[in-house]
């Protein structure tokens, strides 16, 4: 069971049904969902069902990030369903490094909660500029293309599946479509 993660700003809380109306509204936001294949949330209960969702999924670790001192609700950060790092944050604190942060912490504690991973991925459209700085910045690194398998079904992949995402890390040129692949490898 994850716990609550302390960063010098921030709080990282494992995701609760009762987060949907905070979330709801940034979520709801055009500038959020712009670059988010799933699109806005349509309600509160949509919410609910999508963190009900995350919290069964067999791989999926999602917090809800609150700043420190007001304990406000800005954002979230984890991998989803598809085993994928995600992450949003409130437009309203964009650009005060409060992503980089979450997702930093964010990735110590991944590891530690799952000490036979070695990497993790994510994709992003060519045009999120500021995320890719995110990942960048957290020690992502461009990733070829990969084959989309739908949501996991096992709570780790095999040893096999770990190495074949890390030998093909950062090896292919960019694809040719708008779709980005970014991979983080445990440092050794
Ligand atoms: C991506 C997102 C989480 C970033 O949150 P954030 O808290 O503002 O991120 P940070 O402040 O840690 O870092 C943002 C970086 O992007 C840069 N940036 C912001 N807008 C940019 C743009 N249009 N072009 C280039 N860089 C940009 C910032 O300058 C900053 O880099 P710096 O620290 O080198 O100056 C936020 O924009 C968001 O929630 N977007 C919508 C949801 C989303 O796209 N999620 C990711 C799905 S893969």
């Amino acid at each position: 069971m994850a716990n609550e993660i302390y960063t010098s700003r921030l709080i990282l809380r494992p995701i609760a049904v009762t987060d949907a109306p905070e979330l709801h509204a940034i979520r709801s936001q055009e500038e959020v969902y712009r670059h988010i294949w799933t699109g806005p949330w349509k309600s509160i209960s949509e919410t609910e069902e999508w963190i009900q969702e995350i919290r069964n999924g067999p791989r999926s670790i999602m917090y809800t990030i609150l700043q420190k001192e007001e304990t406000t609700i800005i954002g979230i950060v984890g991998v989803n369903r598809w085993d994928k790092v995600h992450y949003m944050i409130d437009p309203k604190f964009w650009n005060r490094g409060y992503a980089t942060e979450a997702l930093a912490a964010f990735l110590v504690a991944f590891f530690k909660l799952q000490p036979k991973r070695l990497c993790i991925q994510t994709l992003l459209s060519a045009e999120n500029h500021a995320s890719r700085k995110v990942l960048e910045k957290c020690g992502f690194v461009h990733d070829a293309p990969k084959p989309y398998p739908g949501p996991p079904t096992t709570s780790e992949p095999s040893e096999e599946e770990e190495m074949e995402a890390i030998s093909g890390a950062g090896s292919n040129p960019a694809p040719s479509d708008s779709t980005l692949y970014f991979i983080y490898i445990k440092p050794t």
